[in-house]
């Protein structure tokens, strides 16, 4: 049984959505201690850039035509990221709130990763998902509120949520749960805790059934 764990955050021990990931890991391996955890943080891998190399390899990758040295050292990464993926009985997700979206690290994560007969079918007319992953446990974190009838609704300034929950359906895997941890920066130090202690409690209950 492998989980994939995703963090997002560069912020370590301070970070929210490392904190109540963790919190769910935690309870998860006390519940199935033969689980084997394969922590990502997107900002430690040395994920190269998406540039003109990496697009090389993409194109000449999937129709399999040689590659230079550089495009070929990319595509082994590219392989190597898909393949964590492919082998994940479970996926665990700390995403941070930026700008209403998330960290453009992860998207970079998400562009090298999500490639056709890896991730995902395309057969120029449909989208087919290739993984079989049951289940990945989400936790979004926000510094800020975004209840309906606040100043900031959620249906309006959350561009964070929506993409992260359809590309892990879109890749195959079956159930999304997510938790949503708000108020951990905007409201002051000592608010920001307790949504995180909540937001951890809320975690450790949700490991049990996963
Ligand atoms: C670059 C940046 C942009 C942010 N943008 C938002 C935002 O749009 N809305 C919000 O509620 N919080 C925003 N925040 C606050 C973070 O969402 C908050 O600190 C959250 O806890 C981040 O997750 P982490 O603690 O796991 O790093 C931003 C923080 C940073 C560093």
């Amino acid at each position: 049984m492998r989980l994939l764990n995703i963090e997002s955050s560069p912020r370590g021990s301070g970070s929210a959505s490392i904190a109540v990931a963790g919190a769910f890991i935690e309870a998860y391996c006390q519940a199935c201690p033969w689980v084997v955890v394969d922590t990502l943080n997107v900002w430690e891998e040395m994920l190269p850039d998406f540039d003109q190399e990496a697009i090389g390899a993409k194109y000449k990758g999937v129709n399999r035509e040689p590659m230079d040295q550089a495009e070929a050292v990319i595509w082994d990464k590219i392989q190597e990221l898909a393949v964590r993926f492919q082998q994940a009985d479970r996926i665990v997700l700390g995403v941070p709130m930026w700008n209403f979206a998330y960290p453009y690290k992860l998207k970079q994560l998400i562009d090298l990763a999500c490639q056709r007969n890896m991730l995902f079918t395309y057969d120029c007319i449909e989208y087919g998902p290739l993984l079989k992953t049951p289940r990945a446990f989400v936790v979004y974190a926000r510094g800020g509120t975004y209840a309906e009838g606040s100043p900031t609704p959620a249906s309006r300034f959350d561009y964070q949520k929506g993409y992260i929950d359809f590309w892990l359906k879109f890749i195959g895997v079956q159930e999304v749960q997510t938790l949503v941890v708000e108020g951990t920066t905007w409201l002051g130090k000592e608010q920001g805790k307790e949504a995180i202690a909540r937001g951890q409690e809320q975690a450790r209950k949700l490991a049990a059934d996963f």
